[in-house]
């Protein structure tokens, strides 16, 4: 019997800086300030509206065009053609390079392959069918129905239940957000943090389990 690998979505298999990679050439040079700064609103409106207990009003896809919206505005742009383009890019992210390969190769290990997202069905379909991620996620898990966005602990209570988990430690939680493996940490799971970009540790109360450089290490 395999076991249970939950893969967080945005930053973890599909790269979010590659919407302004693809469709941000009118940016010039304030291209990847931009990117971070877009990526940056999207999570603190999710934690923000998730602490005043007003997750369930928006989702986050709405959460995504504020974001840009404010990005856009912070760098005085105003281009409704370049806002629609990279919102389409950002519905077709690239995955990181590894992520198809190991994931198929999990699966062949007769491992289960579940995402795990703040992201709506919508966008992950969307993502799913622009890459080749579909052939290898058994199942996708949305924060969408429960009011509330990561790292709510009940979010994770509700991954673990809709994965049909008897226990959170038979799941192995894949995320690049430190964040969110500290949310997973304090729920039970297993994390494994992907540290892509050599960040400092930090959240050492919910320490990962182990830290990897990019998905081949979770195997
Ligand atoms: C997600 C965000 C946290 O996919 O990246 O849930």
């Amino acid at each position: 019997m395999g076991r249970i690998f939950m893969f967080d979505a945005y930053g973890t298999l599909l790269d979010v800086h590659s919407a302004v990679l693809r469709a941000g050439a009118p940016l010039g040079d304030k291209a990847a300030e931009m990117s971070a700064l877009w990526r940056q609103k999207q999570l603190e409106y999710s934690w923000v509206l998730t602490a005043m207990g007003q997750a369930g009003q928006s989702d986050f896809w709405a959460l995504t065009q504020s974001a840009l919206d404010f990005a856009l505005a912070r760098h005085g742009l105003q281009d409704s053609h370049l806002r629609q383009a990279l919102l389409d890019a950002y519905r077709a992210l690239d995955p990181f390079p590894e992520v198809v390969k190991v994931l198929a190769r999990l699966k062949s290990a007769r491992h289960r392959t579940i995402i795990f997202t703040n992201g709506t069905h919508s966008m992950i379909k969307d993502a799913m069918a622009a890459s080749r991620l579909g052939s290898v996620i058994d199942q996708v898990i949305t924060v969408e129905s429960t009011g509330h966005f990561k790292p709510a602990p009940q979010v994770y209570a509700v991954a673990a239940r809709l994965a049909l988990a008897d226990h959170p430690s038979e799941i192995t939680f894949v995320s690049s957000n430190r964040w969110d493996v500290a949310g997973a940490s304090a729920a039970g799971f297993v994390p494994v943090w992907v540290n892509r970009a050599g960040l400092p540790d930090e959240y050492a109360s919910f320490p990962p389990m182990k830290i990897v450089a990019d998905l081949h290490g979770v195997e």
